[in-house]
């Protein structure tokens, strides 16, 4: 099947508790308080059903692959929305593309644009992995500001905002800017940064009360009930509970890039696993559960109940939560990840925060492989709150709060190009906090 991945790249894998576990006390504390709130009996119980789900979720992703992931045009997105069934269809795998939110040419234009500014830059333009930067530490470069602030992104983002409720009156629909990097890669450059992953956060999925409320079916006996878009709790979730440079302070209805360049499979692009519910069920369950020493893994009945190991497979701290074959053998990532489809500049693909996905190893395309990260975030208190501190870091010539990390010295404030905020329309300004 197209798209799937059938050589599995050298990603990290996480078989063995190392001594990081046993020195941060915050793993056994967090295990132990999911297990006094639901109960050995509830998790066990989700346990079994979301492994079982998980049998029929994987077969049907490794018999159709790439061919889960839905297409619309961005036109039609932003006049008619989505009908209920494409509705439902979104839901549950989780990630879509929304081709040509702005056309092409434009894009194409734009991309220049960026490039003249790099080239005028080059000395202060940082990226990642250092050896060969790819993904560069500008935030409020002209193209960025101009692609995150045109009226039909910003009407895609509501668009997408509106898939998730909330029921309490806090939060809207109405868009607020993110302000994240760009990925500008060159052809045959390797990449092994980004093995498949889960954003917004990692043990404090788990550590934070009201982040783990989110989940709550999840932990009490019945995965099949998790709302993977329900804002009420997910809302006042703590996501930085342990600061890091991987994890963003924000809450991301769907993280996104829109592309400058032309993308395919196998060439600098995004993996995903198209599926939601039952995922990151497991991911959340792990933990509690320890492998047969012998015997057939895949049976989840053969698995014992663990409330005493402080090993969180994968979760690091300060890390974006991580995954790997033998640390999460139900999921089948070799079967599942599937590459996003082709893609246009000016095309954008989304994926749900709870998403797991990873970047492409390889790029045997001909081009730059090059993206502006623009995810959709709905106004809430704390993406309020966020974005008014990354709006005065933007105007005082500071990277935004997220991103200090390693960012040195960064002031585009002096960048040869910089533009800044001001011509901005007012639709603009208030998605920017102003
Ligand atoms: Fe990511």
């Amino acid at each position: 099947m197209p798209g799937v991945l059938k050589t599995w790249p050298a990603w990290p894998e996480y078989t063995k508790q190392t001594e990081v576990y046993a020195q941060e006390p915050s793993f056994l504390r967090a295990k132990q308080e999911v297990i006094a709130q639901y109960g050995k009996d509830a998790i066990c119980k989700s346990w079994l059903k979301t492994c079982q789900a998980l049998e029929s979720v994987t077969k049907e992703l490794e018999e159709n692959g790439a061919s889960m992931i839905p297409t619309f045009d961005a036109e039609k997105v932003i006049n008619d929305g989505f009908t209920p069934s494409e509705k439902d269809y979104i839901k549950s795998i989780g990630c879509f593309i929304v081709r040509q939110v702005i056309p092409e040419d434009e894009v194409r234009e734009q991309y220049a644009k960026l490039q003249e500014y790099i080239s005028a830059n080059r000395e202060q333009v940082k990226g990642w992995p250092v050896e060969a930067p790819s993904m560069l530490r500008l935030y409020d470069s002209p193209t960025q500001i101009n692609i995150r602030t045109h009226p039909n992104h910003l009407n895609v983002q509501r668009k997408l905002n509106e898939l998730w409720h909330d029921e309490s009156g806090e939060t809207s629909a109405e868009p607020l800017l993110y302000s994240d990097g760009i990925r500008d890669r060159p052809p045959q450059t390797p990449f092994m940064g980004l093995p498949p992953h889960i954003d917004a956060g990692s043990l404090s999925r788990w550590a934070d009360k009201t982040y783990r409320e989110a989940y709550h079916h999840i932990f009490s006996g019945s995965p099949e009930l998790h709302d993977a878009y329900d804002l009420n709790a997910r809302k006042n979730a703590d996501q930085y509970l342990f600061p890091g440079v991987a994890h963003s302070r924000v809450f991301r209805a769907f993280q996104g890039w829109t592309a400058l360049t032309p993308a395919a499979p196998r060439s600098g692009s995004i993996l995903l696993f198209p599926h939601i519910q039952m995922a990151v069920a497991y991911v959340l369950l792990r933990p509690f559960f320890r492998p047969p020493e012998s015997g057939d893994i895949m049976d989840a009945s053969k698995w014992t109940f663990d409330a005493d190991q402080p090993w969180f497979p994968g979760t690091f701290l300060q890390q974006s939560q991580l995954l790997s074959r033998s640390s999460h053998p139900h999921l089948r990532l070799e079967d599942c990840l599937v590459a996003s489809p082709s893609m246009r500049p000016g095309d954008s693909v989304w994926w749900h925060s709870d998403m797991i996905h990873a970047v492409d190893t390889e790029h045997l395309g001909q081009e730059n492989a090059a993206a502006v990260f623009i995810p959709a975030c709905p106004t809430t208190p704390i993406n309020k709150e966020y974005i008014k501190t990354q709006k005065e870091a933007s105007l005082a010539g500071r990277p935004p709060p997220d991103y200090v990390f390693g960012a040195g010295s960064l002031n585009e404030t002096l960048f040869k190009g910089y533009e800044g905020f001001e011509r901005l329309s007012d639709e603009a300004k208030i998605a920017l906090g102003f």
